[in-house]
């Protein structure tokens, strides 16, 4: 058997022969399949990238059929149990896992570099008393390279560590600050002696107590939970900071680029969703009515279904999990219930089974979110924070992909052509 694709064009009866490399074939390749040596050669149509490969990636695996995860060939669930976020941050970024010097020196670094200009602090504070925190975040974090200009030396790779480095430790940050600021409290200054975590719980709760106490149960839930968004390869956020990063700007431009992404309903905005269905299904009694009104289209159930996992997303079984210890601490959040009977009740229907429809990573987790007291505008800004590594692995990835070029779409021209101009004057005389 040849690795190749034969096709005959019925407009000439010519045929080629297109070589097939890792299951896929180079779409530049189609290009010679012309009508005649005037006319453009073939192009692939594809809104949306359903099916085109735009990168070679060794950073983020994910079979949905089977429902596995896995960073740098490390499974999600491995990693949730029994590393922390730092660790899997280095991960991704570095491709491998850090020797005990390394992580020691990766983390007193993202520690060191948590403050962030007073300038940035001033600005943040400009923001409307009722400024969305993701809009915030996004705005603060491309402002960034205003105070880094020697950011957009790309091509150094010590220059790249160091501002991979201050992005990782500055978002919770500014994720933090954004959040006391929809609140009128003051910003709290990051505190060195805490975890990852636990710095971030600091800055969002400390008042005027001397040292935050943070539960150790809720910073653990809260790092997991920033273990299970680090990184989902080739997704709609990811492909905005390659995108952007393709014209070689610096990565806190890209990187705010990916945030605006990840604003949008579509991606980011899921597991409010959810928490808005389930407040209104209510109790158990009412969760047939509601699945009748899925299976008749009249709405859908949200938190379920996936365009890439047709088995129970693996992120979604390791939050279910966490959510038990923080209700630990919070008390239960009277809408798991619903929302474990309403899992329960879909897992078995015919519709949803069927269409291969399983709770997904949203499902449970705003559950938590709203059970740690954040308002669902902090939702996307807790997952920007997680994505932080992955986003950073992918650009730099990108930057040293000698087959990566500048991002530059096709299109198919539906608009007028050759028209004649006639000045104002005259079109209006
Ligand atoms: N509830 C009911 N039916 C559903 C659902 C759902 N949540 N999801 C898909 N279906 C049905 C569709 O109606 C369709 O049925 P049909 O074949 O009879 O027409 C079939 O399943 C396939 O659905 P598509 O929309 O083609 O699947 P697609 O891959 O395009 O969509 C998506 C995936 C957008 C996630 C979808 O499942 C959905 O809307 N889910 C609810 C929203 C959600 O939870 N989003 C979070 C995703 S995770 C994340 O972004 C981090």
């Amino acid at each position: 058997m040849t690795d190749s694709l034969t096709v005959r064009d019925n407009r000439t009866g010519a045929e080629y022969e297109i070589p097939i490399t890792d299951g896929t074939i180079k779409a530049a390749d189609l290009g010679q399949i012309k009508l005649n040596d005037d006319t453009p050669g073939i192009a692939t149509y594809d809104p949306g990238f359903v099916n085109t490969a735009s990168c070679r990636s060794s950073v983020t695996f994910i079979d949905g059929e089977k429902g596995i995860l896995e960073y740098r060939g490390y499974p999600i669930e491995q990693l949730a149990e029994k590393s922390n976020f730092l660790e899997v941050a280095y991960l991704l970024v570095h491709g491998e896992l850090p020797t005990k010097e390394q992580y020691d020196h990766w983390v007193h670094h993202i520690t060191y570099h948590t403050f962030v200009h007073e300038n940035v602090k001033a600005f943040m504070q400009g923001f409307r008393y009722d400024a969305h925190p993701m809009g915030m975040l996004m705005a603060s974090v491309g402002a960034l390279s205003t105070f880094y200009p020697e950011a957009a030396n790309i091509s150094d790779p010590d220059n790249r560590q160091i501002q991979i480095i201050r992005m990782i430790a500055k978002m919770p940050t500014l994720g933090a600050w954004a959040f006391r600021h929809a609140q009128g409290k003051p910003y709290v200054y990051p505190d060195n002696d805490l975890s990852y975590a636990e710095n971030f719980m600091s800055m969002l709760f400390k008042m005027s107590e001397v040292k935050y106490d943070p539960d150790p149960r809720i910073a653990k839930a809260l790092d997991t939970l920033f273990i299970l968004h680090a990184d989902h390869e080739q997704n709609c956020s990811t492909n905005a900071v390659r995108s952007v990063g393709s014209s070689q700007v610096d990565p806190y431009s890209a990187v705010s680029a990916g945030i605006g992404a990840l604003f949008g309903p579509l991606h980011g905005g899921a597991n409010e969703a959810v928490l808005k269905m389930l407040r209104r299904i209510g109790n158990k009694s009412e969760i047939p009515a509601f699945i009748e009104g899925v299976k008749n289209g009249n709405e859908r159930l949200m938190g379920f279904g996936h365009r890439v996992y047709k088995n129970y997303d693996p992120r979604a079984k390791i939050i279910k999990k966490a959510c038990d210890d923080v209700f630990e601490v919070t008390g239960v959040n009277p809408l798991l219930e619903v929302a474990q009977e309403l899992e329960k009740i879909a897992l078995e229907d015919e519709y949803f089974v069927k269409r291969k429809l399983y709770p997904n990573v949203d499902f449970y987790s705003g559950l938590i979110y709203e059970a740690l007291e954040f308002p669902p505008e902090m939702f996307t800004v807790l997952f920007a924070i997680g994505r932080t590594p992955g986003w950073l692995a992918q650009w730099q990835e990108l930057i040293e992909d000698k087959e990566q070029k500048i991002a530059r779409p096709k299109q198919i021209y539906t608009g007028d052509r050759q028209l004649t101009f006639v000045p104002a004057e005259e079109r209006w005389a």
